[in-house]
């Protein structure tokens, strides 16, 4: 179904050509003025140099033909020359009830979906997740479900930082730790054992351990690098430590993204290309894209037009070892091998910037992307706590993920606790436990993406967890409010089956109707976008129109069953419609709560 914007300018450009003007004068937007109607249209305005009219009288003109309008209920020309617009009852109707049977509301698929990479989230292996993985993990997952629903084939990917320095350093302390270790033992030429000499909370408490130490002692820094080396090298003990390291971190990884409903396609990481990495090399110096400056193995990337440094790409270092560019272009490689994606979007940190500039336009010189292959970077802001500082825990250490996961859940238990001892409802321990996890994460998660991506904002935990305003929990308070009149009225033996809508007929059922109208635009835009605030804002919307129907409708009470009828399918179709903006943004309604 088109959108409703578009409908709406579809008759305007023909009212335009009928007095004469140019269709694409009938552009209808939202209005500005909603106290004084629902749509307009400045067309007239736009149109009085080219025919050398006063607006006004082109406006009255256009106004003229819409008399009769099925779509238009009212369009009035206003000085000096706006068309205000009401929309008529019945087309309104229309709109709404293709929505309650379509699929997917009636959204317009592209005739050929795009394939679209994101690479989010962003988790290091031998490192806990903290606060700073959680905004690439929840927007990667929101952007993932929009577009996929957008009707794009998307494939998520981790892309584990599995290769680098951090496995290192922990090779090097266990080492210190555990000499003995068989790993160690550069004769050794049995199978090395199964399990693991390192258990994750060792690992949890090492990798902090070992990376302090490596800024402080050079000399444990260089063993630090050689043991990289080694590992990556394939040295056998080392490698089998890495894997022993990867075993037991991707786990604790998956549980971490597991429990706040994070869910990657790919598994994959730095590591997968590192046999891939030989022969990108090979190509990129016999295509005569690289070469050496200060020993190490370099790209150029600059270009005329630039107005800022942009360093060289470097491939090798000077003593052979790889990069993380390194790693990302030979990625880059494989996933063109593999998948031919017209895509790849990748969301990070913001400060990560630069460096995408010269991935980027390092895999475009030396082809290892199409002409047509978009490549995109996403860069996301900080979580600052209420100081404007990055943000802590108490005690000012690094906060981990599923410290603020916990906490955020526990804050929301308590404030369900609360708030049922305030109605006196009883209410289970184990009951008020399930709810606030489910809640929690769409306080953590909304409390993220209704901010502007790439604007860093305050972790505020007292406003995301509170059931008012623009906040998750208020947006699942009105989604169960809606399931609860709907269990109410299925109570009382009403069926939902064939229930037919009607023309609305309060204004609060009519400003309703109105946003859900707005739903493929919006969709649309949150695609090409990519922004999930703009799923926040309209979820918003729609519940802040519920809320006030609601409040000025007796539903369940109304005698007149045509209309209580078109009311219970009207909310099914509000629940529907909220249930999935918030499977977009990426958490989900409990029954009750
Ligand atoms: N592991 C990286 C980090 O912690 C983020 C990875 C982002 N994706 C990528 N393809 N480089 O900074």
């Amino acid at each position: 179904m088109k959108k409703i914007l578009d409908r709406l300018s579809e008759e305007m450009g023909m009212a335009f050509e009928e007095a004469g003007y140019e269709a694409e004068l009938g552009r209808v937007t939202l209005s500005n003025r909603p106290d004084l109607c629902e749509y307009q249209c400045n067309g007239a305005m736009a149109g009085a140099k080219r025919y050398k009219k006063a607006p006004m009288k082109i406006a009255e003109e256009v106004a003229a033909r819409l008399g009769d309008s099925r779509v238009f209920k009212e369009a009035e020309a206003v000085a000096p020359g706006f068309l205000n617009l009401k929309i008529s009852e019945s087309f309104l109707l229309e709109a709404v009830s293709s929505m309650s049977v379509e699929p997917k509301f009636g959204l317009e698929m592209k005739e050929k979906p795009r394939k679209i990479i994101i690479d989010y989230g962003g988790a290091n292996v031998a490192k806990a997740l903290h606060v700073g993985h959680l905004r690439p993990a929840i927007i990667g997952e929101s952007i993932k479900r929009i577009c996929r629903y957008a009707g794009n084939d998307c494939i998520g990917d981790v892309h584990l930082g599995d290769w680098g320095m951090p496995i290192g350093l922990v090779i090097t302390e266990l080492q210190e730790r555990q000499p003995e270790l068989v790993y160690f033992d550069e004769s050794f030429e049995g199978e090395y054992p199964q399990e693991s000499p390192v258990t994750i909370a060792e690992l949890g408490e090492i990798y902090p351990y070992a990376s302090e130490k490596s800024k402080s002692d050079p000399a444990y820094k260089a063993r630090a690098m050689e043991a990289t080396h080694k590992f990556q090298n394939g040295v056998r003990g080392y490698r089998a430590l890495w894997r022993h390291i990867m075993d037991v971190s991707i786990p604790d990884l998956k549980h971490n993204y597991d429990s706040i409903d994070v869910e990657f396609d790919l598994w994959k990481g730095e590591s997968d290309v590192h046999e891939l990495i030989p022969e990108m090399v090979e190509y990129m110096k016999s295509e005569g894209y690289a070469h050496i400056s200060e020993g190490a193995l370099v790209v150029d990337v600059k270009e005329d037009t630039d107005t800022k440094e942009i360093p060289p790409c470097m491939i090798l270092k000077s003593d052979g070892a790889v990069l993380y560019n390194t790693t990302d272009l030979a990625t880059i490689m494989e996933r063109m091998r593999l998948y031919e994606p017209d895509e790849i979007i990748y969301i990070t940190d913001k400060r990560q910037e630069l460096y995408f500039e010269q991935v980027f336009r390092c895999a475009r010189k030396t082809k290892l992307v199409n002409s047509e292959t978009v490549l995109k970077f996403l860069g996301h802001g900080t979580i600052n706590g209420s100081d404007g500082k990055p943000f802590k825990t108490r005690d000012g250490g690094v906060m981990h993920l599923e410290r603020l996961v916990q906490e955020t859940k526990d804050e929301m238990y308590k404030k369900i606790r609360e708030g049922k001892s305030r109605e006196g409802r009883e209410i289970s321990d184990q009951e008020a436990k399930e709810i606030a996890d489910i809640v929690g994460i769409s306080a953590l998660k909304y409390g993220d993406l209704s901010n502007q991506i790439s604007k860093d904002y305050i972790f505020d935990m007292e406003k995301f967890t509170s059931s008012e305003g623009d906040t998750g929990p208020y947006i699942l308070y009105t989604v169960v409010r809606i399931k609860s009149i709907l269990n109410k009225y299925r109570e009382q033996g009403g069926s939902e089956e064939q229930l037919v809508l009607l023309e609305a007929g309060g204004e609060g059922e009519k400003a309703l109707e109105m946003i859900l109208v707005q739903f493929h635009a919006m969709i649309q835009s949150a695609a090409a976008e990519l922004a999930p605030q703009k799923v926040c804002a309209y979820v918003y919307d729609l519940a802040n129109a519920f809320n006030r129907f609601y409040h000025e409708t007796k539903i369940l009470s109304e005698e007149d069953e045509a209309k209580k009828k078109s009311w219970i399918r009207l909310l099914m179709l509000v629940r529907d419609v909220m249930e999935t903006c918030i499977d977009l943004l990426g958490f989900e309604a409990p029954d009750k709560m």
